[in-house]
């Protein structure tokens, strides 16, 4: 397994999406210049050592090699499934010193949050009036984040919220979205959204592509999928005392003798996978190393390995957490290049779709 090559997965190798995200690859790499991807994070809470490694280093990967990479803090996107939005300004700092600390260069990437961007926003109702309520109903990821959801009732913006996604994604023409398995129902609505739209009016939009990521399964200290609204994640932002302390509080089994079986021993393994994608090596070498040298080994080895990998990240953080007003001017420059794209493409929409809409 390499952790940098996010296609190279034998799983993904064999379904089509997988194929596809080798081939667009392929085509990244020969001309950048032709794609504009689009990603983004709901500010629900700190980013964590999940993210780094499903999503946030292959955008930087992407910028690298010359991409055109539009980065959103989904702002209103934290609203579907909760009645406040909490700590939104602190947690969108976060977010952006998260950025800048992995390598995000505001000189060529894009960081906009949505409720600044007026005329993306006001995409959407165009866009809703495309697909049917029985379309929406059908959304599996939809019907899983209502089924998890906090509040009691459904509101329409969890219902419609796929629709949102696709102005965010179409606002900027974006034509490449990195996602993992779970955001493909989504990406098919942007599809359908672009394709119904370019037939009714007009050829305006790209059909996106996913770009599948083989994102590995992080496990939080508690057992259950890492996340940033659970307690169980470390932080990018952590340091080093604060990652000894969560991975020693990390859950591992009875067995002694460290191995790397995801299906079986899901605690311990995610442990193994956490340090040997730290280290870029293969997890079940890592696992053999540490053999009998159980639990207190093991987590040793995660904690060395997640704060030596993070140390520089970690200084750059606390870099750029030292100038606020600079972190601050990114969204603000961003947001500004955001609301100029934005305010073009729905001149556009309003031009070809005339009757004074
Ligand atoms: N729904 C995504 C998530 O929860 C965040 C997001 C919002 C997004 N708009 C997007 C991702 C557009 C990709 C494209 O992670």
């Amino acid at each position: 397994m390499t952790v940098t090559d996010t296609t190279a997965d034998t799983d993904t190798l064999t379904d089509p999406a997988g194929l596809r995200a080798a081939e667009l690859e392929e085509q990244v790499r020969r001309t950048p210049e032709r794609f504009r991807v689009l990603t983004g994070d709901r500010p629900t809470g700190a980013l964590h050592l999940g993210h780094y490694f499903g999503t946030l280093h292959n955008r930087v990967r992407l910028q690298e090699l010359g991409v055109d990479v539009f980065v959103l803090v989904a702002d209103y996107q934290v609203l579907t499934d909760r009645d406040v939005a909490e700590r939104l300004t602190e947690i969108t700092e976060g977010l952006l010193l998260d950025y800048l600390a992995i390598g995000i260069d505001p000189e060529r990437s894009t960081v906009f949050n949505h409720s600044a961007v007026p005329a993306l926003n006001q995409l959407m109702l165009p866009f809703l009036s495309l697909v049917s309520v029985a379309e929406l109903g059908r959304n599996p990821t939809v019907k899983d984040e209502i089924a998890h959801s906090r509040q009691s009732a459904v509101s329409g913006l969890m219902y419609t919220y796929p629709v949102h996604q696709a102005a965010d994604i179409l606002f900027c023409k974006g034509n490449l979205v990195p996602v993992g398995r779970d955001q493909l129902p989504h990406l098919e609505v942007t599809r359908t959204v672009a394709r119904r739209f370019n037939e009714r009016y007009g050829e305006v939009f790209p059909e996106p592509d996913a770009l599948l990521s083989a994102a590995p399964l992080l496990l939080g200290t508690d057992g259950t999928k890492m996340s940033k609204s659970r307690a169980n994640s470390i932080a990018l932002g952590a340091d080093a005392d604060e990652t000894a302390r969560l991975v020693k509080g990390a859950k591992t089994d009875a067995e002694r003798h460290i191995t790397y079986e995801p299906e079986t021993r899901p605690g311990v393994s995610s442990l193994v996978l956490l340090a040997a994608l730290c280290l870029d090596r293969d997890p079940r070498v890592v696992a053999e190393e540490i053999g009998g040298g159980g639990a207190a080994v093991l987590k040793r080895t995660v904690t060395d390995a997640v704060n030596s990998k993070m140390a520089p990240i970690r200084a750059r953080r606390a870099e750029y957490a030292q100038d606020m007003g600079y972190v601050r001017s990114v969204l603000r420059a961003g947001n500004e290049r955001a609301n100029e794209i934005a305010g073009a493409t729905l001149d556009e929409v309003r031009g070809v779709m005339g009757g004074g809409l």
